[in-house]
């Protein structure tokens, strides 16, 4: 039945009590203190050896004062050739130290806000088609694909078998040094059609990596199995996966064959089936790709074009699949994306959601930028709304930061600091 109180109808999840946030999560042998998350978001502002910069500093700063219950750290590169721009982290043996001061800092600071120790899981990335790691493009492909290359790519950008064969290692090393930096976690990306996720789609693929469902989940599986077997067994191996990835067969994953766009999670589920039997006890579920179809990855106001459906519809449909997946593997924690767009009404729908079995834990991206003590606004007066006037507006102007080579941020409630970047990168002094 219909909750007279929620104003999205019966479209999205909805529950006024909200005290379900307040509550712990066990994941192996860590605790996460609440079921709020801020998502990874890339600020662009590490320093070219790949440690955090001042503007990263600051960033973690103000998540791990906000109270949220787990801070996903953003993409950092495993491999100075798979960074999407010349000031994308990158954790290696030389840089340990700044990376673990990044981690005490967090902890430091979140007591001194007297908020409980939220817990660290770094994504560890390769960049795969996206990199940029000198500012412009040096694209590394599992295939050519038409839907995005207008001529194919020559074959000397598309990976090899024997380079992916030794990238579980780099995977493995990467969540070694983020255990030995304090971290909590390892997030094995394989989101957004980076490498790892745009195999996921290899049906055209030849060769080990390609074809079969086994072939196109190697690399993931693979890296995963390493990470477990490198670390501790405390130490959390996860992954951020898209289980869609909004484009037709042979070229998604997650979409069914002959079906153009439409969702099919069988492939997502096998895969899911599999890495909770590899030991993996926690997923960060999200969907699309921000450059290409990015109303599928973070449901915007405005953005570079007009989707043809409304916002709502896109949040819907990371939910309900989120929600899918969840009712699938009622013992594996889920966490939700996409919720930002929801802005006040963000805390209801993600209450709903837990309570309804839908999802462990609710994610927020640039609601992180935008208001980063959401979480402890939510925690503390459970009765009392968001501040409509700090939330993110879904305006896009963080991604359009990025997109132009700036530093990313909130342009518009962290004006003081994200504004003149704008106005220099992508303004550009106009
Ligand atoms: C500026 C920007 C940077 C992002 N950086 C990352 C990242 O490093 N890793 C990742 O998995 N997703 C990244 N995302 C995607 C977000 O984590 C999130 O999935 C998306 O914004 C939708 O969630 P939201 O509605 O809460 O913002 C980024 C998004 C934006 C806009």
């Amino acid at each position: 039945m219909a909750n007279p109180t929620n104003p999205f109808n019966s479209d999205l999840p909805f529950s006024q009590d909200i005290d379900i946030l307040k509550q712990p999560l066990q994941i192996g042998e860590k605790t996460i203190p609440n079921r709020l998350v801020c998502q990874p978001m890339e600020g662009c502002d590490g320093t070219l050896e790949g440690r955090p910069g001042s503007l990263t500093q600051r960033r973690y700063g103000r998540f791990a004062a906000g109270g949220s219950g787990l801070i996903w750290v953003e993409a950092t590169a495993v491999t100075p050739e798979a960074r999407a721009n010349p000031r994308q982290l990158w954790l290696n043996p030389t840089n340990v130290d700044s990376f673990k001061k990044l981690v005490e800092m967090v902890h430091e600071t979140a007591y001194k806000a007297g908020q409980a120790q939220p817990l660290l899981i770094l994504q560890a990335t390769h960049s795969g088609r996206y990199s940029k790691p000198y500012g412009f493009p040096k694209p590394i492909i599992a295939y050519n694909n038409p839907l995005f290359e207008k001529q194919p790519l020559p074959s000397s950008c598309i990976i090899t078998d024997d380079e992916l064969d030794r990238l579980p290692e780099k995977m493995a090393a990467t969540a070694k040094l983020a255990q030995q930096c304090g971290f909590d976690g390892v997030d094995i990306k394989s989101c957004h059609r980076y490498l790892f996720s745009e195999l996921l789609s290899a049906f055209n693929r030849s060769g080990r990596y390609g074809g079969s469902f086994d072939n196109r989940t190697r690399l993931l599986t693979e890296s995963i199995t390493a990470a477990i077997q490198g670390c501790p067994s405390s130490f959390i191996v996860t992954s951020r996966l898209n289980v869609y990835d909004g484009f037709p067969f042979p070229y998604g994953f997650g979409v069914r064959e002959g079906g153009d766009t439409e969702v099919d999670l069988s492939e997502p589920i096998r895969l899911i089936e599999k890495l909770q039997s590899l030991g993996v006890g926690l997923l960060n579920i999200t969907m699309g790709n921000p450059y290409v179809n990015p109303h599928v990855n973070r449901p915007y106001k405005s953005g570079g074009y007009t989707p043809d459906e409304n916002p709502i519809d896109g949040v819907k449909r990371i939910l309900d699949n989120t929600a899918i997946l969840q009712r699938r593997f009622p013992t594996l924690p889920l966490i939700a994306s996409g919720l930002s767009l929801l802005a006040e009404q963000a805390p209801p729908v993600a209450a709903g959601l837990i309570a309804g079995g839908g999802a462990a834990m609710a994610g927020f991206g640039r609601m992180s930028f935008a208001y980063p003590d959401f979480a402890k606004q939510i925690l503390a007066n459970p009765s009392k709304p968001l501040d409509a006037s700090k939330c993110c507006i879904a305006c896009s102007k963080c991604s359009q930061l990025m997109r132009a080579g700036g530093m990313a941020g909130c342009v518009i409630k962290d004006s003081e600091v994200y504004l003149p970047i704008f106005k220099q990168y992508v303004l550009k002094g106009k």
